[in-house]
Parts: structure tokens; sequence; C-alpha cells
């Protein structure tokens, strides 16, 4: 494994790193077991991935529990980031809320779903137009002091918002939508973006030492070139709500994968490993936090840490990208 350092994050961060969206169980994400989910987590730790990122709501909490068995008993080898901010009702309706008092419940509920005393990145997973910034920052704060959290980071802030954090506690992490072709997006999953990730948040993390966690870098699977259409996943599947490979939206998409297939295929690379080193190549991305459904995926794209990506691959790439028509 090759590993990054940021100023702000006292450990080094592997390159690759584990998302565990994919592990919330088979309502959420075709094709997922929990044992699955274990084994490939054992994989990843085993090969020297030391960042997993997760979420609470991520299968209403399955993921944090599935996370915490597997890490069972290799705590110091894992860096845990796990985030608060998107609670759910008895009828499973999410709504975002920074509240002082939902975080500190957030926090608990975390630490015992995870079986650990503390997380080491603790991120607001969206923001909360309801709720200052400060306020929320300050509780974040004294978890700080309190030892149950090492680090702050912000997902899908702004960098006004960012900079509001700031003045109150240090801000560790940056993470938001990037992969290959989707490099300043404007939604997700139909909810505006108040960022634009290359333009405006890599040179905020590089100007202010933070590390850098891109989100979706193989596009939900599309960028490892398995998924060829927009009806693949079941009405379950969380990617059926995602516009870009549910609708006709697709068809700009996959047209460029098509494209980035037969450069794959030229290379003798995985289009996966491509898209992943296209990231780790950038020293503004810290950790891509890919989703792997099992070991046999995790193994393709563990290979990506094997080879680093020449300027001429990379080149080509950009010009298959910047003739796709695709709005960067
Ligand atoms: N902060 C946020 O708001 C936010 C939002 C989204 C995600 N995230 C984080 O980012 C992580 C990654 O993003 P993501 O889960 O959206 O998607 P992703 O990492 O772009 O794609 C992961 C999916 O690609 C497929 N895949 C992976 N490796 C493969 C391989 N070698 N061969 C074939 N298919 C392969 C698998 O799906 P199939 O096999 O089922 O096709 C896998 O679940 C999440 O797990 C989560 O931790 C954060």
């Amino acid at each position: 494994m090759k590993y990054k350092k940021v100023e702000r994050i006292e450990d080094e961060l592997s390159v690759l790193g584990y998302g565990c969206w994919g592990i919330s169980g088979p309502a959420f994400w075709d094709g997922t077991t929990d044992g699955d989910s274990i084994k490939t987590i054992h994989k990843a730790i085993e090969a020297g991935i030391n960042l997993f990122d997760v979420a609470p709501v991520y299968g209403f909490g399955h993921a944090e529990e599935v996370l915490g068995k597997a890490i069972s008993g290799s705590r110091s080898k894992v860096f845990i980031a796990t985030k608060c901010g998107l609670i759910w009702d008895k009828q499973n309706r999410i709504t975002n809320c920074l509240r002082p008092e939902s975080i500190r419940r957030e926090i608990e509920e975390s630490l015992q779903r995870l079986g650990t005393d503390y997380v080491d990145l603790y991120q607001l997973h969206w923001p909360d137009p309801a709720v200052e910034i400060e306020e929320t920052m300050e509780t974040l704060v004294e978890l700080q002091k309190a030892g149950k959290i090492r680090y702050i980071g912000l997902s899908n802030f702004s960098i006004v918002e960012a900079e509001r954090a700031m003045k109150i506690g240090e801000i560790s992490s940056m993470q938001g939508l990037y992969n290959m072709l989707e490099r300043n997006p404007e939604s997700y999953h139909n909810i505006p973006l108040e960022y634009r990730t290359e333009r405006e948040v890599l040179p905020f993390v590089v100007k202010n030492g933070m590390a850098f966690l891109p989100y979706s870098p193989l596009f939900q699977g599309l960028l490892t070139g398995t998924i060829s259409n927009s009806k693949d996943f079941s009405s379950s599947d969380v990617r059926s709500s995602n516009p870009k490979l549910s609708t006709p939206e697709f068809r700009k998409y996959y047209e460029v994968v098509i494209n980035l297939r037969k450069l794959a295929h030229r290379t003798g690379k995985p289009l996966g490993q491509i898209a992943i080193n296209w990231m780790v190549r950038d020293n503004a991305v810290t950790s891509v936090i890919a989703g792997a459904q099992n070991v046999a995926q995790l193994e393709e794209n563990l290979g990506a840490v094997e080879w680093t990506m020449e300027d001429a691959l990379y080149n080509e790439i950009e010009e298959i990208v910047a003739n796709s028509g695709l709005d960067l």
C-alpha cells in the first residue's frame, strides 16, 4: 500500500480507502451480503488500507455495525471516518439535523455500533440550513475535548461555510463528489451542490493542509465499465435514485465510458484501476474511498496501487473526456 500525509492529520492515510455505503445491506445496494462485506474489510486491512468511510445513515446503522464487527481486534490499524447530520425516523424518512443535542446522541450511537470509544474523523455529512454552523462546531469541539472524536471533517460543504467553521475549530478534511466524469458537478442524486470540487475544494484543501476524500470515485460503478444499461439496478438499490445512472442522462456518460473502456483494453489495465489512479496521481486527493462489494472487486481495485499513471495515459484520458461534450 502507498500512503499520503497531510499537515492537519497525524496519521498517514492509505491512497486507496474503503467506502462503506455499499455494505449497507441487500435492501440498499444490490449484491451485498454481510458475510462478503466482512471478508472484504478483512482483506482490505490485510492489504494495508486504513481509511474506512462510513455513516450512520448507510443502511440505517447497519453499515456501521458491519464495520464494527469486521474491525473488532484491529482497531489500532484502522482510521474510522464516520459522519453525523442525517437522521431518520421510524418510517426511515431522512432529514438533515446538525443540532447539538442530536449530534451528542448520534456520536454515542455510532460509537456503540462501531464497538469503539473514539472516532478518528467525524464529518458533518450535509449542511443543515436550520442551524448555524458555529453552534454545530462548538459541539464538535466539545466532543473532541472529551476524546470521542480525534479530527473534524466536512462533507458537501461550500468554502464559505468551511471558512466559518474554521473560526470555531480545526477542520482536517473535506469530502465531496469527484471522479473522472464529475469534476465540478452541480448536483448529486438531484441535490444541488454548493461547491465546485475541482475548481474550489481541491485548491482549498491544498492551501490549508487538509485531506480530501473524493466520494463516488468510480461513479457508483459506472467507471468500472460493468454497468451498460441505465436499468441495471433494482428499485431498492440506492443508485436507482441517481438520475445520472437511471434516466436518459445515463447515455451521455456511458458514451464516454465506451471510449475509456477501449483505452483501458489497449493499456491492459482495468478501467476501475485507471479511474482510481487518475485520482491517486493528484496531490490534492488523499484517499480514494472506493466501494467494493466483495474480495474480487477489492483485489482488482488494489491492483491500482501496483502501478503509477504516466503522463501519456493521463493526457489520453484528458483528451477523451474533453472531447466528450460533458460539461466539466
Ligand atoms: N459524503 C457523501 O455524501 C457521500 C456520498 C456518496 C458516497 N460517499 C462515500 O463514498 C464511498 C464510495 O462511493 P460510492 O459507494 O457512491 O461508489 P463508488 O466507490 O464510486 O462505486 C462503488 C461500486 O462500484 C462497483 N465496483 C467497485 N469495484 C469494482 C470492480 N473492481 N469491478 C466492478 N465493479 C466494481 C461496486 O458496485 P456493484 O458491483 O454493485 O456495481 C461498488 O459498490 C461510499 O461507500 C461512501 O463511503 C459519501
